[in-house]
């Protein structure tokens, strides 16, 4: 093998804590939206910030028929609208000079050839030393191809690691079979499943606060609270990803990973440490303990037509690519238990929906009221219960509401807030979860990736409820865009004398 010739200036005499080694990364499925708006602004901001391996290249696979320099121009455009970060010339050429295109489907040794080709010259010219990261960004029906592929033509030298997007399988069975498949050519530790929103700062936040404050864990349990509500609302509908999501729906889309994940976060015991096989063992112990809910406790619903923001915008069956009678779910809401010493009859309500009046991602534990007011003046409804609000976005940050007296004569409470902004705490920007978990994988460190068995509890909790579903149709659309959800949310938290936090 050539000597390295190409050095990056950028890394000359810094040191980092958590430099990765150095690596080629190849993304498949470089022509899609997730690579231009997502996966490069990731790369582009590591290397803004001198985070990626000093020898590094990335080859960019996919169908569509483009050259390498077509390719490399597409990507500087994408980093320039969607990066957080100033577009900075000198940055993007060093990248850019170990940037490779190949157009393949994959199905062919041709194809197969040519990515192992442009990795050999990125080896000899930018020194990556056969160590490979490679992206799946495919959709599942190429993944078999592209995962048998790679299986069989491992660099000799060097590692091997593999990072897949979701969806990852439709239901339990696929799911399994995509793990059986990984499984004939990788080791688990190989095998880096993206739920982004684990790459999420406030979501870390979540294990920070509750592992790093003696305050929260003497009280974060059934004595002391009384029920918890995650919601992950968003304003915006389906974005034109018709195809996608008609097969989906919020329940596979949102609930089955980033809403089980926050969940298990929640809920989790402390692991004894912060590998990835402690966090994902006590994750997993969480999973297994829901059991089903019954079809009551679980409510689906449909957008229709309505206001966003002030806009009129369609409902869901009148998107282009949309079924006029698709019994889709835009929105899904249910009870949860998780069946433990520590949770046993504590709901957890959570939903997720699109077309929701506001974005808006929390997790609010909510207390048990103080039992006993001794205020003569203040009735026991303005003494509202405690809640810790964590809010992963926007306005990221963590709020705790408690009864505070009003200035004046006598003893009036009213609910007051104590807040922690992020911005206002902490100067610099929040970073991407793609820049955290695209240097997670490149080091190594899968703890904040979902582990075939995590997902496969996922899986059987989702199949369960889709087939109570399977038995009635419901009349969708069931709320207007830009509201809450359909009534019948709110009726699954009135039945027990609760109702979903006031935004
Ligand atoms: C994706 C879903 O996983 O998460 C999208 O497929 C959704 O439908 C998105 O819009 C939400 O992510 P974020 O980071 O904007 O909350």
């Amino acid at each position: 093998m050539t000597e390295v010739v190409e050095k990056n200036p950028l890394l000359e005499g810094l040191r980092l804590t958590r430099t990765p080694e150095p690596c080629a990364m190849v993304v498949f499925g470089a022509s899609g939206d997730l690579t231009r708006r997502k996966i490069f602004p990731a790369i582009y901001a590591l290397a803004v910030r001198r985070l990626l391996p000093e020898h590094f290249g990335v080859v960019g696979v996919a169908r569509s028929e483009e050259t390498t320099e077509e390719f490399v121009e597409r990507m500087k455009e994408a980093v320039q609208e969607f990066g957080r970060d100033e577009f900075r010339q000198d940055v993007w050429d060093d990248l850019a000079g170990g940037l490779r295109y190949v157009g393949t489907d994959f199905a062919d040794e041709g194809g197969e050839d040519e990515v192992v080709e442009a990795l050999n010259d990125l080896d000899s010219k930018r020194g990556t030393k056969g160590n490979r990261l490679y992206y799946l960004a495919i959709p599942p029906d190429a993944f078999t191809t592209v995962v048998e592929a790679i299986g069989k033509r491992r660099s000799s030298t060097g590692w091997t690691r593999l990072v897949v997007e979701k969806p990852f399988g439709h239901d339990l069975a696929t799911a399994r079979e995509l793990n059986t498949q990984l499984q004939e050519h990788f080791e688990e530790s190989e095998v880096f499943r993206i739920d982004h929103y684990l790459g999420k700062e406030t979501v870390q936040n979540m294990l920070a606060l509750r592992f790093s404050n003696g305050i929260f864990e003497p009280i974060w349990n059934r004595q002391f609270v009384d029920h918890v509500q995650i919601t992950v609302a968003e304003s915006i509908g389906i974005e034109g990803r018709a195809g996608f999501y008609e097969r989906s729906g919020a329940i596979r889309d949102i609930f089955q990973n980033h809403m089980l994940q926050l969940l298990a976060l929640t809920a989790m015991e402390p692991p004894i440490d912060f590998t990835a096989d402690s966090v994902r063992n006590e994750k997993v112990k969480v999973l297994r303990s829901m059991h089903t809910p019954g079809p009551k406790h679980v409510v689906r619903g449909q957008y229709g037509r309505g206001f966003v923001e002030g806009v009129e915008v369609a409902g869901y069956r009148e998107e282009e690519g949309v079924a006029h009678d698709s019994m889709t779910e835009t929105y899904v809401a249910a009870k949860l238990y998780v069946d433990n010493w520590r949770w046993a009859d504590t709901p957890f309500y959570v939903r997720a929906g699109k077309r929701l009046a506001r974005r808006e991602t929390t997790i609010a534990i909510q207390f048990k009221r103080a039992p006993h007011p001794p205020f003569a003046e203040t009735s026991s409804d303005d003494l509202r219960p405690n809640v810790l609000l964590v809010h992963i976005q926007p306005d990221e940050g963590v709020s705790l509401a408690i009864g505070a007296k009003v200035p004046g004569q006598g003893m009036t409470i009213r609910q007051v807030h104590m807040d922690f902004l992020y911005g206002g705490a902490f100067r610099t920007g929040l970073p991407e979860a793609y820049e955290r978990l695209i240097l997670d994988a490149m080091l190594g460190d899968a703890t904040l990736f979902t582990r075939s068995d995590e997902i496969e509890e996922q899986w059987s909790l989702v199949d369960a409820i889709v087939a109570q579903w399977a038995r009635d149709r419901p009349a969708f659309p069931n709320y207007a865009a830009g509201t809450w959800g359909p009534r019948s949310s709110d009726d699954l938290l009135h039945r027990d004398g609760r109702s979903w936090r006031r935004h």
